[in-house]
């Protein structure tokens, strides 16, 4: 059996203006990845045969932010907005040759799920042929959001928006979450008379359901829950979405197997991967592109992006690994030690005080507290490397490029500008002079303090 075409078009066109901000409002991220691209990767997993993304003016930097992830999909500009029914409008000519269902997506609402997405396009096929499906919510705030307007039977017979709504419109709780699958041999038809005679002065995509039913074309609901639902206006908004993300991924971490010692305290990346019996302490931040395997105990106040860690490492606590750090098994690196762009191979220990960048270091070498890799002269960056079982000295500045041998040892306080060769010794402070009895003659020549 062929599947059904699906066409989806994505209204991001808006201007956000309660957002205050000069980025366009799809581009913000939540855990870490812009709230367009989580609607998108959500696409992935139902794969639409189209995607048709509505932007407005000089909105380049949200198509080719989609673009450079490899997604497929049309752009249409929607040059004055004139409210989403009017957006959704702007696909027609792109869609014209398209049979299916036509699934309409707002870019502020970034969480939903695709489970849910299945669930209204099965809706669709039902045999009383509905024209539009809906997904509606249940809010703790429905304030800003229209509101759907059932029948007895539980049909659809209207969405009012609250900027329309008399008070007992108003009390009706059941939201409606933008996102609707229409058929689309009706959709641009339905469009086509909409009209602008509300309080926005908007053509509005929600007065399709009125018209629907005036062709005899009955209208429903899906319900869906407020977590997957939440339009995103405004900051705070954004606050709530991040929270709602962040449950689900500790939830995911725990059900694969990591111990969170206080869940609410760590924040994870939309892409953060974690092994069994990882043990993950409280205050850790996990930017985008971290990849952590079995066993790995990350202490409290740690801030790690772009690493990959290899099982049974120790880090933290208040270590920051930064993008580039691959640190190897059984690696221990402690507090206060930054690490970039830099290979750790096993059993390594940086255990105090350290800034490693651009480095190489071999199996179980050994990195004193305060060692610096001098990496940048102020023009560019430069690569040291340490072999394999070095002892690196307390406070050694390496100044790169430069390469210390293996099993080799830098004395404390150096600072080593030329390579040095395997099992030597490398040291460049100046000898310790005494002078005897000098205490007792400053003492005397200055007085009791
Ligand atoms: C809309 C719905 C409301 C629903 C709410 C859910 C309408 C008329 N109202 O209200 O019923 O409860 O979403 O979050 O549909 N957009 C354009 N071009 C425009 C206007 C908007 O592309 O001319 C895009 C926006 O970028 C946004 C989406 O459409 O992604 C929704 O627009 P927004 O202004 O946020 O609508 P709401 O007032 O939230
Ligand atoms: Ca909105």
């Amino acid at each position: 059996m062929s599947k059904e075409n699906t066409a989806v078009i994505v209204l991001a066109a808006g201007l956000g203006t309660r957002m205050n901000s000069f980025l366009p409002k799809v581009l913000h991220p939540i855990a870490g990845r812009a709230m367009i691209l989580h609607l998108f990767d959500t696409l992935t997993k139902i794969d639409p045969d189209r995607v048709v993304l509505v932007l407005g003016p000089d909105m380049e930097s949200v198509s080719d932010k989609v673009a450079a992830e490899g997604y497929r999909f049309e752009v249409v500009v929607q040059k004055d907005r004139l409210g989403t029914g009017h957006a959704v409008q702007q696909a027609e000519n792109v869609l014209s040759d398209f049979k299916g269902n036509i699934l309409v997506l707002y870019g502020d609402t970034p969480l939903i799920k695709s489970h849910t997405l299945t669930a209204m396009l099965d809706k669709r096929r039902m045999s009383t042929n509905p024209g539009v499906v809906v997904l509606g919510f249940q809010s703790f705030d429905p304030s800003g959001y229209g509101r759907l307007m059932t029948n007895k039977f539980g049909n659809l017979e209207a969405i009012v928006e609250a900027a329309d709504a008399n008070d007992e419109e108003l009390s009706n709780e059941l939201c409606n979450s933008g996102v609707m699958v229409i058929d689309g041999a009706i959709l641009f038809n339905l469009i086509s008379n909409l009209s602008s005679d509300n309080n926005k002065e908007e053509f509005y995509l929600t007065d399709i359901i009125q018209l629907s039913r005036q062709n005899d074309r009955e209208c429903c609901v899906v319900e869906g829950n407020e977590d997957e639902l939440l339009g995103v206006n405004s900051r705070v908004e954004l606050a709530l979405a991040e929270t709602i993300i962040q449950d689900r991924l500790r939830e995911k971490a725990m059900e694969n197997g990591a111990t969170l010692r206080d869940p609410s305290s760590i924040y994870f990346s939309y892409d953060t991967k974690i092994g069994s019996d990882v043990t993950i302490g409280p205050n850790v931040f996990f930017g985008p592109g971290v990849e952590i395997c079995d066993r790995v105990l990350i202490q409290p106040f740690c801030h790690i992006e772009g690493t990959f860690i290899e099982s049974d490492a120790v880090i933290g606590p208040f270590a920051r690994l930064r993008p580039g750090a691959d640190i190897g098994q059984n690696v221990h690196i402690g507090n206060f030690v930054e690490i970039k762009n830099a290979t750790l191979a096993s059993g390594v220990k940086a255990n105090h005080l350290s800034y490693i960048g651009d480095t190489r270091i071999g199996k179980k070498a050994n990195i004193g507290a305060g060692t610096i890799t001098c990496n940048y002269d102020g023009y560019k960056k430069s690569m040291t490397e340490i072999g394999e079982g070095a002892f690196i000295g307390s406070n050694t500045s390496l100044i790169a490029p430069v390469k210390v041998g293996q099993n080799s040892i830098t004395g404390a306080g150096s600072v080593i500008s030329k390579n040095v060769s395997d099992n030597s010794l490398a040291i460049t402070r100046a000898d310790q002079k005494i002078i005897e009895g000098y205490a007792v003659k400053l003492k005397n020549s200055k007085g009791p303090k």
